[in-house]
């Protein structure tokens, strides 16, 4: 069984079937989803379709992204709506250098003050690092008692070690899959397979030979198979290990 560690289910690529999508993974062989959040929108979205299926769990939290703009009370909405059963984390938070509309500064704040309240909360997050490695590892680093997942990695296998010593985790998407990839398959050489997870982040990222595709968690077996190849273990083997290694990060039995 697969454990899809990130999925974006509410994105409007979903709206002619996010049902049939989401009723035919057990089959697939994909039992656990968790789908972050990006904004307050997003959250109750992501809620909503943790309610509806028992393998779909949810995260809550601001992306950098979508820092500008808040309202005054985002932070204790956020609070409130982590309280849900099903959300397992706070995320999808974290720095994004890549688009240049939010400024820095914000983005660091609202990071910030959502790894304060994970903290607080004893829930893990979801770290959305783009173009932001530096920043990203010194403010991590400046909250000792946080937990969680580095999704999407795509630092180095020095920063990679690094993050696995102060007890985060690493996903990875389809990208780990693609003909030209270098530095994540390095990663993945230099991480304990415990720490790692697979992640679609669909809609996007489909995965060699679905580039280009919409992506679903259906795939996420080929990010498996990829990590399987460099680790030197069977599908399968990977597939329980992820899995066990989500389960245990976002407290999922
Ligand atoms: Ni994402």
């Amino acid at each position: 069984m697969l454990f899809d560690t990130h999925a974006h289910y509410y994105d409007q690529a979903f709206d002619g079937d996010r049902d049939a999508v989401l009723a035919a993974l057990p089959e697939s062989g994909v039992g656990l989803v968790l789908c972050p959040a990006c904004d307050l929108e997003s959250c109750r979205a992501a809620i909503q379709l943790a309610e509806a299926y028992p393998y779909v769990y949810a995260a809550v939290g601001i992306h950098p992204e979508d820092a500008l703009g808040l309202p005054p009370d985002w932070l204790q909405q956020v609070e409130a709506m982590s309280r849900h059963p099903k959300v397992k984390a706070i995320g999808e938070i974290g720095l994004d250098y890549y688009w240049k509309e939010v400024p820095h500064d914000l983005q660091k704040e609202v990071f910030q003050a959502q790894l304060s309240l994970a903290q607080r909360l004893d829930l893990p997050v979801i770290v959305h690092d783009r173009e932001a490695h530096g920043d990203c590892l010194s403010i991590v680093r400046a909250f000792p008692g946080a937990r969680g997942v580095f999704h999407c990695y795509s630092g180095s296998a020095e920063d990679a070690k690094t993050l696995v010593a102060l007890g985060w985790h690493l996903s990875f998407t389809g990208t780990i899959t693609f003909k030209n990839a270098r530095k994540g398959p390095e990663v993945v050489a230099a991480v304990p397979m415990e720490r790692l997870m697979v992640e679609t982040d669909a809609p996007y990222m489909a995965p060699v030979p679905f580039r280009g595709k919409r992506c679903d968690s259906r795939y996420v077996y080929r990010m498996a198979e990829a990590i399987g190849d460099i680790k030197g273990l069977p599908v399968e083997e990977v597939a329980r290990i992820t899995t066990e290694n989500g389960k245990r990060l976002f407290g999922i039995d």
